[in-house]
């Protein structure tokens, strides 16, 4: 009986060193500590032994018994590991590689340009807020000083939704100067509101024209508001954006619905000054379209002109995006090239 487990453990053991892998480690699992195993029947069958060889039968079984499991217990561990390393290996992973970069999205450059233009006007107290693109012929033209048959109408080819010959049409604003009026109807002075958003016009596109475009509106309205305020605020924002010792030039321009009307310009800073293509030979690129609010504007509004003044200012954000960066075609804004973009 002895002998016959000594032959059974040297049997396991050597089938033991040959198993490779997980499925015959369970095969030989039951094959030698299995409920039908010779092992485990030899000590079912120790009753039948005569008592002086069954203690020592039994203390002989179940130490090869303990001996067998720690090993295929041992056994299992590397087994497992080695089927860890496997798979790694296997898809020749490289821990120490560096991590694939995610590409991340950016803004658009003109989007980019309206946040920095309305960051520099948030710094001196304005909020900024949206309005609609799809206007009344009142908001767009009527309450601006700009009535049916007045030919200031010419400066702004106009998309229309509506026949153009009903009193209060719809159409695709053409400015964001009607902001003036929502603003000064919902709002009561003092205020200092800057409104980025798109405008369009019905024109034919080139270079320098597109039939959509972006502008910032701004307005402020409270009791003692002058030509210097307009002045110093469009001067400060003209510096904040192209540089600190950008020449800055106030002239004076006509909109209906400011008086005096003014524009803007600063110095080409490709010419400095002496003239070239991009400043049409001036010296001068103009910025913006501005002016005193109108007071027949602010009473059209329940705004007392007696007692309130204004300025207002309008610029093109995509006017100001190409002087900046010298993008030479307002068409690639708009063309989705990621080329162009990707630049920004
Ligand atoms: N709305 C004018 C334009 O589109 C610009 C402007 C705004 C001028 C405010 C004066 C005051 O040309």
């Amino acid at each position: 009986m002895q002998q016959e487990l000594d032959r059974l453990e040297a049997a396991a053991l050597s089938e033991l060193h040959d198993v490779k892998t997980i499925s015959q480690l369970e095969e030989w699992r039951i094959r030698y500590l299995g409920k039908k195993s010779a092992l485990t029947s030899a000590l079912r069958s120790l009753g039948s032994q005569p008592p002086e060889q069954r203690r020592a039968v039994g203390a002989h079984a179940n130490t090869i018994k303990a001996n067998l499991q720690s090993l295929l217990n041992a056994k299992q561990e590397t087994l497992s590991l080695s089927s860890i390393d496997q798979s790694i290996g296997g898809a020749s992973l490289d821990v120490t590689l560096p991590g694939r970069s995610m590409p991340i999205g950016r803004l658009h450059p003109i989007t980019q340009v309206i946040q920095e233009i309305c960051a520099v006007f948030a710094r001196m107290g304005f909020q900024v807020i949206d309005g609609p693109e799809v206007e009344r012929d009142y908001y767009n033209f009527e309450a601006l000083n700009i009535p049916h048959d007045h030919p200031a109408r010419d400066m702004f080819a106009t998309l229309w939704i509506d026949s153009k010959e009903d009193r209060d049409a719809r159409l695709l604003r053409t400015h964001t100067s009607p902001m003036q009026i929502r603003i000064m109807e919902q709002h009561k002075p003092p205020l200092r509101f800057v409104v980025p958003g798109r405008t369009y016009r019905y024109e034919a596109t080139d270079a320098t024209h597109d039939w959509m475009f972006h502008q910032v509106e701004g307005l402020a309205v409270d009791t003692d508001i002058t030509l210097r305020d307009l002045k110093e605020t469009l001067f400060e924002f003209c510096r904040s954006i192209f540089g600190r010792d950008t020449g800055v030039r106030f002239r004076c321009d006509y909109f209906p619905f400011v008086e005096p009307g003014g524009e803007i310009a600063i110095e080409c800073f490709q010419c400095k000054g002496g003239g070239c293509r991009l400043c049409g030979g001036t010296g001068w690129l103009e910025i913006l379209g501005t002016g005193m609010v109108h007071p027949d504007v602010l009473a059209r509004c329940g705004v007392d002109p007696a007692v309130y003044s204004g300025f207002a200012f309008g610029m093109g954000v995509e006017r100001i995006t190409i002087l900046r960066y010298g993008v030479d075609d307002i068409r690639h804004f708009y063309s989705g090239d990621f080329r162009f973009l990707r630049q920004f």
